[in-house]
């Protein structure tokens, strides 16, 4: 169940955090991951993982939202793990809402993420139109316009769908297919269909996640309900 799923990813995270102290964590906002974070969480308070020197870099972020805003990944951030644990600021990174140019919003997180040496551990959810991140099959970090399904699906955050903003910056399918290990976390029966054709249909853009397949470390931690088609 939820929390099965929310325990093991967050163990395997873990296990990282131990092993390599210095990490860098490619991490995924939305509802799925919340329950891993709690978990990492009270691994942190009760001594199993030490933040200090973890290194941090966010999927996306929504643009035109600044950090004091609520429904901002910065912030979903903040209020999840990052002001729970001893992670130090300097070393989380997100691509930057308020820059209203897209390509140097977009060019200058290309260069946070490469200065990094890349992501050790890339942390999804999985979009119920398949998408990783907001993706499509772009290379690197770039401006995409949300489609319909996802602002209907992201609505329950904000008071009105008319508040959804309606362009993200996020990393590209480049960038985390080459994060040395993947790791996805699903729950839900409404993400049953489209983890299937996920994972046991063909490779191909309208179902972005599909790439994954070719992914040579990539981790499917997900609940009954999200593996019931199957
Ligand atoms: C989050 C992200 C999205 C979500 C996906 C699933 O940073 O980029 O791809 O992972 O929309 O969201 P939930 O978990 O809310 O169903």
């Amino acid at each position: 169940d939820y929390r099965d799923m929310s325990r093991k990813a967050a163990n395997y995270i873990g296990a990282l955090i131990i092993n390599k102290p210095d990490c860098v964590l490619g991490l995924a906002t939305g509802s799925t991951p919340i329950g891993t974070y709690k978990n990492l969480v009270a691994g942190y308070e009760n001594g199993d993982y030490d933040f200090s020197n973890v290194r941090s870099v966010n999927l996306d972020e929504y643009k035109g939202l600044p950090k004091e805003n609520e429904q901002s990944y910065y912030y979903f951030m903040h209020d999840n793990l990052f002001s729970h644990v001893n992670i130090d600021p300097a070393n989380t990174h997100l691509p930057d809402g308020t820059e209203p140019d897209s390509q140097k919003a977009c060019e200058e997180y290309n260069k946070v993420i490469a200065s990094m040496g890349g992501v050790d551990l890339q942390l999804l959810g999985l979009g119920h139109d398949g998408h990783i991140g907001f993706n499509e099959f772009d290379k690197e970090t770039h401006c995409v316009d949300l489609t319909e399904m996802t602002i209907e699906a992201n609505k329950r955050f904000f008071n009105s769908i008319d508040e959804v903003p309606r362009q993200a910056y996020t990393m590209g399918i480049a960038t985390i297919m080459r994060a040395k290990c993947v790791l996805m976390v699903v729950s839900g029966k409404d993400k049953a269909e489209i983890l299937k054709k996920s994972f046991f249909g063909p490779i191909t853009p309208q179902v972005p996640a599909s790439i994954l397949q070719l992914h040579p470390n990539f981790v499917l931690i997900a609940d009954e309900d999200a593996l019931s088609a199957l």
